[in-house]
């Protein structure tokens, strides 16, 4: 009889083994079974998707949409976003333009297609975990820069960020506007950080899935369709790749739909990389992509306001709140804000849902420079905010924090 037996545990490998785990997912576990948790904690909106994007996808599917396409989108959705980054960004043509199946596999893609085993990649944090994870799958050695909190709210010192990008960088990765804490990068930033990495030849994977969640301030301004993006500043064949997503300007974070703006020369390697990671997006969600961008720009238009509005009242709402240091952060859709207790924010984060029934991401779920912070998403309506903030304020007057 050979000898069956295992020799040792089947195990994944190394790198896959060291990634981190969700830490939201954590809080979200340690609420599991607590009736009636108000959920601030994931990065989506509670309402559902306008109906006019649900109806292109249910024709799509209802005259038969249900066929794999090109692995870098159908053409008539890559020419609707070569015309829709055109407008926000200047000229781009579609072959600078390819679907993916939303965001975090546009990052996948963009990591996949420049970083190998034992390059070194440097990213700005805190940041959503996935970019920091994504290259150390590919084995790659992640360095970061981490902005800083004071008056402003958080800022990059920019003098750090680029000494950090040795010529011997592979990429830089970059995501502004920020999760989790609303910075913006600003455009001088932008070009100075564009020239440094092209003198060195480092590649720039700039995360703008949060571009249209911009909120310009100051007397009588305008609010701009999109905030600064890289796609402003570079040609469209150097070494920059933009990641975007309909998941947040039009509500869409479940069907899977986003794209890349990169250099022509990638494209026949991405549509290689398409082929092995998912082949392509559903067909009929990439139909109503199309009708998301070709119909979508007075809901975008009205989301950003009301988002606006639901950021300046949980502001409002948490400053009230004693020891709490809360800024009103120039985009994204979330508040990341220091209150006592929270040194330790991942176990504050699992009692707070626990004994509170309030949900929020720890602030050490994106990096230890974001320890003694936490969350909050809210894409949500003001009295469901109003609420949070009465169980926040509860929880901490029976604990006796910030008296
Ligand atoms: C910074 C950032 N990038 C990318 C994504 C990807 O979103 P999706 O995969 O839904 O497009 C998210 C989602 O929260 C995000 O916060």
């Amino acid at each position: 009889m050979p000898d069956l037996a295992p020799r040792a545990t089947p195990d994944a490998r190394d790198a896959v083994r060291a990634l981190r785990p969700s830490q939201i997912r954590e809080v979200a576990n340690a609420g599991f079974g607590v009736p009636d948790v108000l959920p601030f904690w994931f990065g989506e909106s509670d309402r559902v998707t306008p109906p006019f994007i649900r109806d292109a996808a249910s024709a799509a599917l209802a005259s038969g949409a249900t066929f794999y396409t090109h692995n870098l989108g159908i053409a008539p959705l890559r020419a609707t976003l070569a015309r829709y980054v055109s407008e926000l960004h200047g000229p781009t043509s579609a072959e600078h333009v390819a679907v993916t199946s939303a965001g975090v596999n546009a990052l996948m893609l963009a990591a996949q297609l420049v970083v190998g085993a034992g390059d070194r990649v440097v990213a700005v944090t805190p940041l959503w975990p996935n970019l920091v994870e994504i290259p150390k799958i590919l084995g790659a050695h992640v360095e970061t820069v981490s902005l800083v909190y004071g008056a402003q709210g958080w800022q990059l010192e920019l003098e750090r960020l680029l000494g950090a990008l040795t010529p011997d960088t592979k990429l830089l990765m970059l995501n502004s506007p920020n999760n989790p804490t609303g910075w913006v990068m600003t455009r001088d930033d932008q070009r100075t950080v564009l020239e440094h990495c092209r003198r060195h030849g480092i590649w720039v994977v700039a995360d703008e899935v949060y571009e249209r969640l911009y909120y310009a301030d100051g007397a009588g301004q305008q609010a701009a369709l999109s905030a600064p993006s890289f796609l402003d500043l570079a040609a469209r064949d150097e070494r920059v790749i933009c990641v975007n997503s309909f998941s947040k300007a039009w509500l869409m974070t479940g069907w899977r739909l986003g794209w890349i703006v990169a250099p022509a020369s990638l494209m026949d390697d991405l549509g290689k990389l398409v082929e092995y990671n998912t082949s392509c997006a559903p067909a009929f969600v990439q139909q109503a992509g199309i009708t998301a961008i070709e119909q979508g720009a007075a809901f975008t238009r009205d989301l950003v306001a009301d988002l606006r509005a639901s950021r300046d009242h949980l502001v409002r709402a948490l400053s009230a709140l004693r020891g709490v240091d809360v800024k009103a952060p120039p985009g994204a859709m979330y508040v990341f804000f220091a209150l006592p207790g929270a040194a330790h924010s991942l176990e504050l984060c699992k009692a707070l849902v626990r004994e509170a029934g309030l949900g929020l991401a720890p602030g050490s779920a994106f990096g230890p420079e974001g320890e003694g912070f936490v969350r909050w998403c809210y894409a949500c309506d003001p009295a469901r905010l109003d609420a949070g903030v009465e169980r926040l304020k509860g929880y901490l007057e029976r604990h006796g924090i910030g008296r």
